[in-house]
């Protein structure tokens, strides 16, 4: 197939430390790593010194195909992935129509070949009358519940419903963790509200700890692998940090670390979302929560709005940011200002994902694994802009901001696709395998 010579690399090994030397892909994998190897390879890159990291996994993106490729599709949204670094994702069911049928799930794997340039693995959404499906499609990452109502019209909010989905069957069951009751009652409350910063007191922290505890409550019961999205508050941390069962995990997305509700007054509704973002101090919970463990991995919620569509006064205003392309920087960054280190950075971003949803073979650095890589620039600080956007919506809420981590090369089943700004015509990702879920 193929082979690719890496020169001259700083090679991030999963506990943190540093190899220097060279590394050689062959047919997809990890073949070899040295101090200097010597043998001739179809692409020979030096890597200057500059630091080689495991791709990063973005374990949750929303890419809008089919139904939405005015705002993203496979093609545009793998391409802002690529551009950040991430070689490979998990895309969201809530797409028109939903990802509830086998059908549906085979038409977006036939869409992702040989379009998609990362890696590509998709879920099943769960409705409250699809369970055969949900727990037979294939392949899929997961089971998504939308346990409150978000973009798109997927919802399972009847614990009746609820509970039958945790009962019958093993495989992963995501949660968008929003008490919808509580959700419906407050819009009601607060009709008239038309300021963005609305959205989080009516979606308040409260929603989202009842519906996290429900699910914990629901998992612990039936003993069922869980998977809690973008935890976005201080007290669903608390729930878990007193109660988390081996089959449970959780994640957390880069808006819940580093933005809160003082945003809203520049950022209006560029920063709405469903979970909202949060208070300062549970910024602070959230990065307390994932050195200690209580967290598992990052995601991005990548949900690619219109400018023109955010621009809509509240609450006509859509929910989501684009981030695929900026995490890994937004992470690097906070590790070159001491929040983090080099092994916190690749398990929350690359082996965490990896082995939360048991896809093999992927997520640190060594000889016979895949070799999804990204080597970056670990010096130079570069502000992120709108125009250097990849998501065909063009934006990012943390625009302005100087980060640094960019993405020089990125290498998808050991062959270059980005390449410092540039796309290689040709590469792409591969369907993406799960391994079946361990309960215990
Ligand atoms: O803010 C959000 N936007 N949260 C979600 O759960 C869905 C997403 C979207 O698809 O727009």
């Amino acid at each position: 197939m193929s082979s690719l010579l890496i020169q001259n690399a700083r090679i991030a090994r999963a506990d943190g430390s540093l190899f220097e030397g060279d590394l050689l892909c062959r047919d997809g994998r990890i073949a070899r790593m040295d101090a200097a190897i010597s043998a001739t390879a179809d692409e020979t890159l030096d890597a200057g010194g500059q630091l080689l990291l495991p791709g990063v996994i973005d374990p949750q993106v929303h890419f809008r195909e089919p139904g939405g490729e005015e705002r993203e599709d496979l093609a545009s949204g793998s391409l802002a992935a690529v551009a950040g670094g991430v070689t490979s994702f998990l895309e969201m069911p809530n797409t028109r129509p939903a990802t509830t049928t086998q059908a549906a799930l085979d038409d977006k794997l036939h869409r992702a070949k040989d379009r998609s340039l990362a890696n590509y693995g998709f879920f099943i959404g769960a409705t409250p009358h699809n369970l055969d499906e949900i727990n037979h499609a294939a392949p899929a990452c997961g089971i998504k519940v939308f346990m409150g109502s978000s973009t798109g019209d997927l919802l399972v909010s009847d614990p009746e419903d609820l509970e039958r989905i945790f009962a019958n069957g093993s495989r992963l069951i995501a949660v968008h963790a929003e008490d919808e009751a509580r959700i419906n009652a407050r819009q009601a409350q607060f009709a008239g509200r038309t300021d963005y910063a609305a959205h989080s007191e009516i979606r308040d922290a409260e929603c989202a700890r009842l519906a996290t505890a429900l699910a914990l409550e629901l998992s612990i019961a039936h003993r069922r692998r869980l998977h809690v999205l973008h935890l976005s508050t201080k007290e669903e941390v608390e729930l878990l940090r007193q109660d988390k069962p081996a089959w449970v995990t959780a994640e957390v997305i880069p808006n819940h670390l580093l933005l809160n509700t003082a945003d809203y007054a520049e950022l209006g509704s560029l920063v709405q979302m469903n979970p909202p973002i949060r208070e300062a101090e549970d910024n602070d919970a959230l990065w307390q929560a994932l050195h200690d463990g209580v967290l598992d991995f990052i995601a991005t919620d990548h949900a690619p709005h219109r400018l023109e569509d955010k621009q809509k006064p509240y609450p006509g205003s859509p929910s989501g940011m684009p981030g695929v392309q900026t995490s890994l920087p937004l992470i690097f960054t906070a590790h070159q200002q001491g929040r983090c280190t080099l092994a916190e950075l690749q398990r929350w971003m690359c082996s965490g994902p990896a082995d939360g949803y048991g896809i093999p073979n992927k997520g640190h650095i060594a000889e016979g694994r895949d070799a999804d890589l990204v080597l970056v620039d670990a010096e130079n600080y570069r502000e992120v802009r709108n125009r250097d956007m990849r998501s065909r919506v063009g934006w990012s809420p943390f625009a302005g901001r100087k980060l640094t981590g960019w993405p020089l090369y990125t290498i998808v089943g050991g062959r270059v696709v980005y390449d410092h700004g540039d796309i290689r015509p040709g590469v792409f990702g591969q369907a993406l395998a799960f391994e079946p879920g361990d309960n215990a």
